[in-house]
């Protein structure tokens, strides 16, 4: 067990009454407007569509286009109608995958309607949805079961130390793995890249950015590895990174092992404080692009209202 795990029946007592009451303080800040109005506005002006370039190394990869976020935390100062405004101005990039990389929800089952009704309203011959959860998933009033109901039923897959093929033109052309969560799940990094097909480069979802070293150490030849739960920091005054969710400094960015990539993304959404200071709001469109010869980041810093003029 993680010292970062809070919520699950075996921890201790003390940690489940801390959890519950910042739950509790959270959904009453949540329920004042203000407080709403106050995160909508920050997450309306300063949310920042970052771009990954990926190499394609097979022909068939070549202009594919997937749009990764997490940390949506719906039912914390976000609602289902602000996923929706977010959800139109991703339409408009058509991508080809949608990986969702956890805590989408807060502490309710009931947010994950936000989440079934758009996937449900949203999916178009083309797009594929992927998820893996987060910490907040298995907050005691959702669970893992409930998370893998609504999004399934809705028309995503969610991968649990699972991986599936991604085909084009019935060529197989990418293995995207899931991992479950490191601080409250059960990561098995192995089981997500069982039964991928020879030569076919790696994606993984894992909410939590301190899999990585594990999983670059299982594929040498290298992995593309996409994280968030850090929320970079949230609070971060001139970069400074005070709440510290990475023990191996995985807070915000790229970082590099081998010939394997981590992305850990800021996130979309607040917990606790409906605040971020030097750590706006992040989604991550990754164009996977011949002649590249490793991952590249091109942070757009295209505000939301602009997030359609992304070329393909
Ligand atoms: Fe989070």
């Amino acid at each position: 067990m993680r010292s970062d795990a809070w919520f699950g029946a075996d921890r201790p007592w003390w940690k489940r009454v801390v959890a519950h009451a910042v739950a509790s303080a959270n959904r009453l800040l949540h329920a004042i407007p203000p407080c709403r109005w106050f995160y909508r506005r920050q997450f309306r002006r300063g949310l920042v569509w970052t771009r990954l370039v990926v190499p394609a190394s097979a022909s068939g990869l070549d202009g594919l286009r997937a749009v990764f976020l997490s940390d949506v935390h719906v039912g914390s100062y976000l609602t289902a109608a602000d996923l929706q405004e977010l959800f139109d101005r991703v339409d408009e990039l058509r991508p080809d995958l949608i990986l969702l990389g956890g805590d989408l929800v807060h502490t309710r089952a009931a947010e994950l309607r936000a989440w079934r009704v758009l996937i449900q309203e949203r999916s178009r011959p083309g797009l594929r949805w992927f998820a893996v959860p987060g910490n907040h998933e298995r907050f005691p009033g959702i669970g893992l079961s409930a998370f893998h109901d609504a999004l399934s039923e809705a028309g995503a897959e969610v991968l649990v130390n699972a991986g599936r093929q991604i085909e084009r033109e019935g060529q197989s052309v990418l293995w995207l793995g899931g991992i479950d969560d490191l601080a409250e799940g059960d990561p098995r990094p192995e089981s997500a890249i069982q039964g991928r097909t020879d030569g076919d480069p790696v994606l993984v979802l894992s909410h939590h950015p301190d899999c990585f070293d594990e999983l670059a150490a299982l594929l040498p030849e290298g992995v593309l590895v996409l994280s968030g739960h850090t929320h970079g920091g949230q609070v971060a005054p001139f970069g400074r990174v005070l709440l510290r969710h990475s023990a191996r400094g995985y807070h915000r960015g790229v970082h590099r092992s081998g010939a394997s990539t981590l992305y850990v993304g800021r996130g979309v959404g607040a917990a606790i404080l409906p605040l971020r200071i030097g750590a706006p709001p992040e989604v991550v469109v990754l164009d996977w692009a011949r002649g590249v010869e490793r991952v590249e980041v091109r942070d757009s810093a295209v505000g939301l209202a602009n997030a359609g003029s992304l070329s393909r």
